[in-house]
């Protein structure tokens, strides 16, 4: 069975990112030239995902405003000549259809999956974070290689990994393969956050995941946990402890995590993309530069 379906979680306060997000979601900040959640989105028809299913909340209706067609705009730009312009929103075109829900109270990741139960029903669907791209310019088809893994496997659970320096493992939640960690592996387990020489490997979970409905029910038994929030994590684990199979697919070198959930990893994220854009890049290559060797003098 092919999965064209993803819950894209956009309801979260963004409070790490104050007071940038006071009244402007966090997902729809700027990297480079597009916001966030339109490079989750991009990414996302790269890999057959055709229905996209927000669950949003108060403060979040510019979301629900980008993706929609604004023919005003449109017309104004055609009849002013301005088909460059034109081209920067072929994206309110894309093959896709949205849906929106709200998560009323902001009680983790996991209640904003389940958030989604009623709607997604009996079928298997992605899980796409709203404020992390995967790959440069969100170039990656991570999602549709766990969708094919999931559909050649009986697993119910499929979460995409990043290998990450060692000493980094303590802010993460981190795999613990059944047997090595290669390309893709059996997960046992995954470790919220574990003491470095404590964990079992320096995989970190990365903002994608495809599940089975069994997820829905694993999420109905989780308790709240940190900060008294029903965490996706703490489902994963449930389900697993079940018995129920789960896999672990790895990002390529070339396919890293951006999240944009902090200010450092939000400026390096913007900083690498603004350097990497093809037509502003190499002048602001330059002007970096010059910037630095006049701080080093
Ligand atoms: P985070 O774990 O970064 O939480 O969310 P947050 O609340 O947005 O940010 P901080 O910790 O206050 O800075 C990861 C993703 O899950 C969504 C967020 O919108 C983000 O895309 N999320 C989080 C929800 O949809 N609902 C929640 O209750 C929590």
């Amino acid at each position: 069975m092919t999965i064209d379906i993803a819950i894209v979680p956009v309801a979260g306060h963004g409070t790490r990112l104050l007071p940038a997000t006071k009244s402007q979601p966090k997902e729809m900040l700027s990297v480079g030239r597009k916001p966030v959640v339109q490079y989750v989105v991009e990414e996302l028809g790269l890999s057959g995902i055709r229905r996209i299913l927000f669950i949003t909340s108060r403060g979040k209706t510019s979301i629900e405003q980008h993706f929609d067609i604004d023919e005003q705009l449109t017309s104004y730009l055609r009849e002013t000549g301005r088909e460059e312009q034109l081209m920067d929103l072929e994206f309110e075109r894309q093959a896709m259809e949205y849906f929106y829900t709200r998560q009323r109270r902001q009680l983790g990741l996991g209640h904003a999956v389940l958030c989604a139960r009623s709607l997604v029903g009996n079928q298997p669907f992605v899980v796409a974070l709203g404020d992390s791209i995967i790959g440069l310019h969100a170039q990656s088809d991570i999602v549709a290689r766990m969708i094919e893994r999931f559909d050649a496997t009986n697993a119910d659970v499929v979460v995409a990994f990043e290998r990450v320096p060692r000493a980094e493992v303590v802010h993460y939640g981190i795999a613990k393969p059944r047997c090595g960690g290669a390309a893709v592996f059996e997960l046992e387990d995954v470790i919220e956050k574990p003491a470095v020489d404590e964990a079992p490997s320096d995989l970190a979970v990365a903002a994608r995941y495809v599940f089975s409905p069994a997820i829905f029910d694993a999420l109905e038994k989780t308790l709240p946990g940190k900060g008294g929030e029903i965490q996706l994590t703490d489902a994963i684990r449930l389900l697993l402890k079940q018995g129920h199979k789960g896999l672990g697919v790895t990002l390529t070198d070339e396919e890293r995590r951006f999240d944009i959930g902090n200010f450092d990893s939000y400026f390096r994220t913007f900083v690498e993309f603004a350097l990497s854009d093809v037509q502003y890049g190499p002048a602001l290559r330059q002007f970096v530069r010059e910037l630095l060797e006049r701080e080093e003098r």
